[in-house]
């Protein structure tokens, strides 16, 4: 499968988002959507098939559960109320696989 590549200089990223070295970065925003942002996103069904992403340097996909156009967010966030607020913390290493 081909993957496609974006030019992203135009791009105005949100108030404290950047770019990681890997060009794809995911904000668990606060009281909202996870935020993927980056050139080349790749976003897949259960079944393999690629989501048409329209261009699309920014997605946001719903984590609360309440969207209409699931796996995107469609700002029902927001009328439900949904809260949680993330912080980064390191995990523990995988368990051993038997
Ligand atoms: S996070 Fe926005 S609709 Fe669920």
């Amino acid at each position: 499968m081909a993957r496609r590549t974006f030019e992203l200089k135009s791009i105005d990223f949100p108030e404290g988002m950047s770019m990681s070295e890997n060009n794809i970065e995911i904000v668990c925003t606060n009281n909202g959507p996870l935020r993927v942002i980056g050139d080349g996103i790749v976003l897949k069904d259960a079944q393999g098939n690629t989501f048409g992403l329209g261009g699309r340097h920014i997605i946001s996909l719903c984590r609360c559960g309440h969207s209409e156009n699931k796996p995107f967010c469609d700002g029902s966030h927001a009328r439900v109320g949904f809260q949680s607020e993330i912080q980064a913390r390191e995990l523990p290493p995988p368990p051993p696989k038997p």
